[in-house]
């Protein structure tokens, strides 16, 4: 079983060197999420298989606190690979258990800046797609 300390360093580790950090040039959707308490910002770029509906590419650029930027980089990984429902689906307690409940628990907002925001982005990809279907008279 993992100790507080192990946590701490895993998300230490992420924030030093974010997985999945930087752009995408042709993604189908970028989203920005901002906490207001603090001005902390993240900006999320996804591309999806639209055949499978899984996600191929999410990277992300931000700028704040460790568990926020942290959090980030630790849910690219997550959800590598996932379908669009699966994400849907996730919720805030899986992603609070990968960072380490105890150490998070006392910022949930800074935690779950990145699950909120993914969870999002992926709504505005579905009102993209209904878009697309309308305007081929689908
Ligand atoms: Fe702003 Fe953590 S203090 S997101």
């Amino acid at each position: 079983m993992l100790s507080r300390q192990d946590y701490i360093d895993f998300l230490l580790d992420h924030y030093q060197n974010p997985r999945h950090h930087g752009k995408i040039e042709n993604a189908e959707v970028v989203r920005p999420g901002g906490n207001p308490g603090c001005g902390d910002v993240i900006t999320l770029y996804l591309k999806v298989d639209p055949e499978t509906e899984k996600l191929s590419e999410l990277t992300f650029e931000g700028e704040g606190c460790t568990i926020s930027q942290a959090s980030t980089s630790v849910l690219t990984e997550m959800v590598e690979g996932m379908t669009l429902t699966e994400i849907e689906d996730m919720g805030h307690d899986d992603l609070l258990d990968t960072l380490g409940r105890d150490v998070v628990m006392s910022r949930p907002r800074c935690a779950m800046l990145s699950l909120d925001t993914l969870k999002s982005a992926v709504r505005e990809y579905r009102q993209q797609q209904r878009q697309a279907e309308a305007a081929r008279g689908e």
